[in-house]
């Protein structure tokens, strides 16, 4: 019987709920998925690659036929290398639509024998992208229920002084003199 091992290939940075609801609908459907993280030298990302792929690993711990690595250059390229006949995106909105379609058909021009197969994720997480996250916990608001608890965690402790901040806002309580110097310097 023919076996289907697809890609999911993304900078996952962080990894959010919406990637995780994607990687559990497409562990039902491909015999074998491999959660990608692009090595891009050319961002400035928050998280680096080996603590991303430490947090996709914890998240998809329970999913036996999932499994996360890392990759350079050309998607299709990664694919072919590890056996794999399809690529997986998720699609939250007409906005993600343009995108993904370019992306899709470069990819078949690339390499005709590869598919790209699109789905959608819960619609709880329609609204979620790591760069909303991203920018929510940066100013230290609560990403609770939109990240794994392990990227919460994470995020927590990355960004330890804009929690702290925030925290002290929400409580009413107005950082003194001294804190705010401390925090210039963090
Ligand atoms: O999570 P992202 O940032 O939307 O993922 C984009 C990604 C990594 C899938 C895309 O940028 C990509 O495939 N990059 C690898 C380089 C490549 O193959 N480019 C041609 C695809 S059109």
């Amino acid at each position: 019987m023919k076996r289907i091992k697809a890609i999911y290939p993304g900078s996952f940075d962080p990894p959010t709920n919406g990637h995780l609801d994607l990687i559990e609908r497409g562990s039902k459907i491909f015999d074998e998925l491999v959660v990608a993280i692009l090595r891009n030298p050319e961002k400035d990302p928050l998280f680096s690659v080996a603590d991303r792929r430490k947090m996709l690993e914890s998240m998809t711990s329970s999913f036996e036929n999932v499994s996360v690595d890392t990759f350079d250059g050309l998607t299709v390229d990664y694919a072919l290398r590890v056996g794999a006949q399809a690529i997986l995106r998720g699609i939250r909105a007409i906005s993600d639509y343009e995108y993904e379609l370019q992306m899709a058909l470069m990819n078949r021009k690339l390499q005709p024998a590869l598919e790209t197969v699109f789905m959608m994720p819960a619609d709880k997480y329609s609204y979620v992208s790591s760069r909303l996250v991203r920018e929510v916990a940066q100013a230290g608001g609560p990403v609770k229920g939109l990240v794994p608890e392990v990227v919460e965690q994470k995020l927590r402790e990355k960004l330890e002084p804009a929690y702290r901040f925030h925290d002290e806002m929400q409580e009413g309580r107005a950082p003194s003199a001294k804190e705010k110097k401390r925090k210039r310097k963090s």
